[in-house]
């Protein structure tokens, strides 16, 4: 199941699909050029089967990924983003954006009625891109991150 992503550059254009094992090197080369503090590639095996970790792939590359999950909690299901990117040169044309709604909709139809995740306090592009979504900021977590920086949680319910 594939879809194209209108205006995202690329003559064959974007496409998001489930993660594959075979996707998985170039997901960590992207997470190891987006963040201080990467998930190593077992992080990611984990969740190989999830229903929210997806790809978005180019001309046969893999150019973004979102890692979303879904867990019964006190008799809900509760939604969370762990982990979002895109290659660094492939940022600003709507692929994270097209990550994230597919990921919100694919949680939603697996019965998430609340969506939550967390963001450092200084990524004002990723807090920009959730506020678009309807994500509002909820508490703050104190040096949440391994670096000491404070993570704001920021949630989301569906209708
Ligand atoms: C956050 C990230 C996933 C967004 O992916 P992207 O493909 O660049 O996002 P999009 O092109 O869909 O843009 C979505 C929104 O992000 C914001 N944005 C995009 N480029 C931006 C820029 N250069 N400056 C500021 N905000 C920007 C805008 O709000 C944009 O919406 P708009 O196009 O309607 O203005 C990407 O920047 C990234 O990988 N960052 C590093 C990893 C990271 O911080 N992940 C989030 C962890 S919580």
């Amino acid at each position: 199941m594939t879809t194209p992503v209108p205006g995202a550059g690329g003559d064959d254009g974007v496409s998001i699909r489930p993660a594959e094992r075979a996707d998985l090197l170039a997901v960590v080369r992207i997470e190891n050029e987006s963040f201080p503090q990467p998930w190593p590639y077992d992080a990611f095996d984990q969740y190989l089967g999830e229903p929210a970790f997806l790809v978005a792939v180019e001309s046969g590359e893999v150019v973004g990924y979102v890692v979303g999950t879904v867990n019964r909690n006190f008799g809900r299901y509760l939604g969370h983003i762990k982990d979002v990117a895109v290659h660094p040169e492939r940022r600003g044309l709507g692929v994270g954006t097209s990550l994230l709604r597919r990921a919100l909709a694919v949680l939603a139809a697996h019965g998430a009625d609340t969506v939550k995740l967390e963001v450092r306090r200084s990524n004002d592009r990723a807090k920009r891109l959730y506020r678009q979504f309807g994500f509002e900021p909820f508490r703050r977590v104190p040096g949440y991150y391994g670096d000491g920086e404070d993570a704001i949680v920021m949630m989301r319910k569906f209708e």
